[in-house]
């Protein structure tokens, strides 16, 4: 591991769980790059590897769910980080609902909001996704769940290097 990775690993941010669909398709991953990044407008990142699955019917969907797991959904998280809908179907594992704009959500005690894809832009080995939020749900109380929480959990599709 090098200094930069070394930097990074110490870093906490917030881990999301982005949901997506398109026709009957549901896809969904475990991310934790992603921030907002304008508020007049509201825009908000979020970065999809271009190994996962959730790319796949994301690059043909027009909005995307982000939810904000708490500490105590560790087991959610885990659903969607080490899993791969290359292999599994999700969302016979968790309770989800249909929500505004077709979105798929997924029914817990959890954050969330709907994001309009704007702009898909190339980082690299993942894809940008710049959303303008559309609806947003806030029910949960608890402290979020954070990259130290989850940074050893087994990537569905490893880019280990990176979280080591
Ligand atoms: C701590 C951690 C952080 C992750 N961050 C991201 C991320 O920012 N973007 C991403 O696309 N995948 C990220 N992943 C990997 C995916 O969640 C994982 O490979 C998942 O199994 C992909 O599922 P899919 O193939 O169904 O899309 C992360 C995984 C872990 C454990």
């Amino acid at each position: 591991m090098n200094s930069f990775e070394h930097i990074m690993a110490t870093l906490d941010y917030p881990m999301c769980i982005v949901t997506t669909c398109f026709e009957n398709e549901k896809a969904g991953c475990l991310v934790g790059f992603s921030t907002q990044c304008s508020i007049l407008p509201q825009h908000y990142l979020v970065c999809i590897s271009k190994q996962n699955y959730t790319l796949e019917v994301a690059k043909k969907a027009q909005f995307l769910t982000l939810h904000f797991p708490s500490v105590d959904q560790i087991e959610l998280a885990k659903l969607f980080g080490e899993t791969t809908g290359d292999n599994i179907d999700k969302f016979s594992f968790c309770p989800w609902y249909i929500g505004p704009y077709g979105a798929v959500i997924i029914k817990d005690d959890i954050d969330w909001f709907i994001g309009k894809i704007i702009q898909r832009i190339d980082l690299g080995d993942h894809v940008g996704h710049l959303l303008e939020p559309v609806s947003a749900l806030k029910v949960s109380t608890g402290p979020k769940l954070g990259f130290q929480e989850v940074k050893k959990i087994p990537a569905g599709h490893p880019i280990e290097e990176e979280f080591e």
